[in-house]
């Protein structure tokens, strides 16, 4: 039920460590994947041996490790999950997180990431009695932090009470009301991705280039936020996304076919590169060559323009389409006139000059058009503008 979710899990320094070993193996039970951050004083309980073997996924220790930072920096980890799980969530990595510090690896990622935190708290009865530590808890719940636990019972330090880890799968099971519920639940989304192909003949075609990385990114930050995602793709040589129903399609006619027999939906996000042109007459034989070295004539028809043609709908339009806007010139002009003239809701715009180094790549630099004027985003990874879409666009939908 969690296919596709990806969770954080950051592991505090206390006894109930071992106990996070059995939530790693509970989350992916329900299919989740996890990536493990272990705290230095986590690693004197469990090894990260073992959680990276577990979760196999590589575990991350250090906020210095600068391979890590060429890989993927400590912003772009903190948000490449749909969940952070601190578990078990010691006394004194409540108090940092309530004060927001950033010491170590783990409560850097805290205070850096924009994603739910829940926390499952595990400590000796008097440490969790204690005023401080029942202050830092009230200073997190109203920080918006969600709270598994603790349980009361023997502790391992002989006492008995409250500070007991929540059993994992209890863990697992608030993780999964979390990211069940986010604010697109029950909200159906359409989203096209990744290039058409126009055959010629039965060998040859023309495309436009795609990897259909930003679409995917987008059906993932979309599912995260609790929608159903219909992804209609043309041939991409991106990964699929995960928890979507997928629908591949090759030509432009195919892919509005797909989205009308999708409809109705809430969103349509058109993130695919259509081609415009389809060829007049494509022959079910291969072009050959002649002797006479005769160069073949080719003869194109327009494509339906799949994003004019659903904003443009008198019945089951949907309430908030978003299409985009790949540009190598006067980009900010041309899909303002876009969006005039398709009639969506919004346009994301981009500049794909090859100097940009954005066709392909992994990072994105987008400008939002709305009715309400532009909002130039920041250059961020393709991933971190899908999340940034899909956050503004579950606030549109409320
Ligand atoms: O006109 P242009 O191709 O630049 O428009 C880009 C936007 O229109 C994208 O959102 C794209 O997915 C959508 N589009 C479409 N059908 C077409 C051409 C473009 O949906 N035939």
């Amino acid at each position: 039920m969690l296919n596709g979710r990806r969770v954080l899990l950051i592991i505090g320094g206390g006894i109930a460590a071992y106990k996070s070993l059995e939530l790693i193996r509970a989350l992916q039970k329900r299919g989740a994947s996890v990536v493990p951050v272990m705290t230095r004083a986590a690693s004197e309980f469990v090894t990260p041996l073992s959680a990276s073997a577990l979760s196999g996924h590589k575990v991350y220790q250090d906020l210095f490790d600068l391979t890590d930072e060429a890989e993927m920096g400590h912003i772009e980890l903190s948000r490449s999950a749909d969940l952070i799980i601190v578990a078990p969530a010691t006394g004194d990595l409540m108090a940092k997180m309530a004060l927001g510090m950033a010491s170590d690896l783990a409560t850097t990622l805290l205070l850096a990431t924009d994603t739910p935190v829940m926390i499952a708290p595990a400590m000796n009865v008097r440490m969790w009695e204690h005023a401080a530590t029942q202050r830092n808890l009230e200073t997190l719940r109203r920080d918006g932090i969600y709270v598994c636990g603790p349980d009361e019972g023997d502790m391992a330090c002989g006492e008995f009470g409250f500070g007991r880890m929540s059993e994992p799968d209890s863990i697992a099971d608030a993780a999964a009301d979390i990211l069940l519920n986010g604010p697109l639940k029950g909200k159906h989304i359409i989203v096209t991705s990744g290039p058409t192909h126009e055959p010629i003949d039965p060998v040859r075609y023309i495309a436009n280039r795609s990897s259909g990385s930003q679409g995917t990114a987008i059906a993932n930050a979309l599912s995260a936020l609790g929608a159903r995602v219909s992804f209609i793709t043309g041939p991409a040589s991106a990964e699929m996304p995960e928890g979507c129903d997928i629908i591949r399609v090759e030509t432009a006619r195919e892919m509005l076919d797909a989205v009308q027999v999708a409809l109705p939906c809430d969103a349509a996000v058109f993130a695919a590169a259509v081609a415009d042109w389809r060829m007049k007459d494509a022959t079910d034989r291969k072009i050959k060559k002649n002797a006479a070295g005769d160069i073949p004539v080719l003869n194109f028809a327009e494509n339906p323009d799949i994003l004019a043609t659903v904003s443009q709908m008198k019945k089951n339009r949907p309430r908030l389409i978003v299409g985009f806007a790949a540009e190598t010139d006067d980009v900010l002009e041309n899909a303002t006139a876009k969006r005039e003239r398709k009639q969506c809701d919004w346009i994301v715009a981009n500049d794909v000059s090859p100097e940009t180094g954005i066709m392909g790549g992994t990072e994105n630099d987008v400008t939002l058009i709305t009715e309400n004027g532009l909002i130039d985003w920041p250059r961020m990874s393709k991933n971190a503008v899908a999340q940034k879409l899909a956050k503004q666009m579950a606030d549109e939908l409320k």
